[in-house]
């Protein structure tokens, strides 16, 4: 009976090593272990889960801007849940909204318009959930409802458009302005910026003004109206917000019989590659360059606010000026 007591208690144990040593085995070579607020990996670091709510697919830039923001968390192995709001506010709550609800550890989002976020930004902070603005700012009453804001200063490249058209005019023009989507900051600022530095030239005058909302097919369509308007003919100089904008006038331009970039001096924002393109063919004079290449700083700073490390409230995006006399040096040194 003793004999047997011990041959059962023997098996009983050597079965539970076994068990152990199995479950410590399986656990090893399992990618991520779960730990407070979600699976750690096995390098420490918290698995990432993003929400990222984008504009749209407006222009060049904003594909290069998704393809950075896609392949930065990829690389690092965060999990990216993406919206693509097609230019809409609504569309942008609602994919916030949802982000909240599927308890994301961080929300970015890239805003349409500066106005109306308040109540879904209070709703992302009483869940715990950091926020990031990335490339367009918001105007709310508490800068605490966003850990950080990345991206460019719109004024300021408003400010060196004007700058390279006026030492490119003499401070003499006739302006067509075709500006951003309306409400949103890059319109606003940009359009500040500009005549900020014109207003230091009394010879140099918008004459024409209104949205392309950021697309090449408004600003070829609002460019013809403006050619065809009675101040049409006066117009010898063209400011767009941004670079498809500009393109999209290029072509209005022409079928007009004019040459762009010799006739009406064109001066646009972002630089991207069908910019540099159109300088190279003499048709585009200069673009203001915009950086659309802002996947690894949201990322560098998503990790860090996860990681609980105080990041700078504002951080700003260094870019330059290309005019057509660099465009050639530089045109294959360019990533997007
Ligand atoms: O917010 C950045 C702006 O948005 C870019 O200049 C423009 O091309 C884009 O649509």
């Amino acid at each position: 009976m003793t004999r047997r007591f011990h041959r059962i208690a023997g098996a009983v144990l050597a079965a539970t090593l076994l068990a152990i040593a199995w479950s410590g085995c399986s656990k090893s070579s399992s990618p991520a272990s779960s730990g407070p607020g979600g699976p750690v990996a096995q390098s420490g670091k918290k698995h990432l889960v993003v929400g990222f709510s984008q504009v749209g697919a407006e222009s060049g830039w904003r594909t290069a801007n998704t393809l950075s923001i896609k392949s930065e968390a990829r690389k690092r192995g965060i999990e990216l849940k993406f919206a693509d709001a097609q230019q809409k506010q609504e569309n942008q709550i609602k994919a916030i909204r949802s982000f909240i609800a599927q308890k994301v550890d961080v929300i970015m989002f890239s805003p349409v318009v500066e106005t109306g976020w308040e109540p879904v930004l209070r709703e992302a902070k009483a869940a715990g959930i950091p926020v990031i603005l990335s490339d367009r700012a918001v105007k709310v009453s508490d800068d605490s409802l966003y850990k950080t804001f990345i991206g460019s200063d719109f004024v300021e490249e408003g400010r060196r458009a004007a700058r390279w058209l006026a030492k490119k005019m003499n401070g003499k023009a006739m302006i067509a302005e075709l500006q951003g989507t309306p409400g949103s900051a890059p319109a606003i600022d940009r359009k500040k910026g500009f005549e900020e530095v014109i207003a230091h030239y009394p010879g140099m005058k918008i004459i024409k003004s209104q949205t392309g909302d950021f697309t090449r097919a408004k600003g070829k369509e609002v460019m013809e109206a403006f050619l065809r308007s009675p101040e049409g003919k006066k117009i010898n100089a063209l400011f767009a917000h941004n670079d498809d904008m500009a393109l999209g006038a290029i072509q209005a331009i022409e079928a007009a019989g004019l040459r762009p970039g010799k006739d009406i001096i064109i001066v646009s924002i972002d630089g991207v590659r069908g910019a540099f393109d159109a300088m190279v063919a003499g048709k585009l004079n200069c673009t203001v360059e915009c950086n659309p290449l802002l996947g690894p700083q949201l990322f560098d700073a998503a990790e860090k606010i996860a990681a609980g490390q105080p990041v700078p409230h504002r951080i700003v995006t260094k870019e330059g000026v290309y005019d057509q006399s660099v465009a050639k040096q530089v045109i294959a040194s360019r990533q997007y």
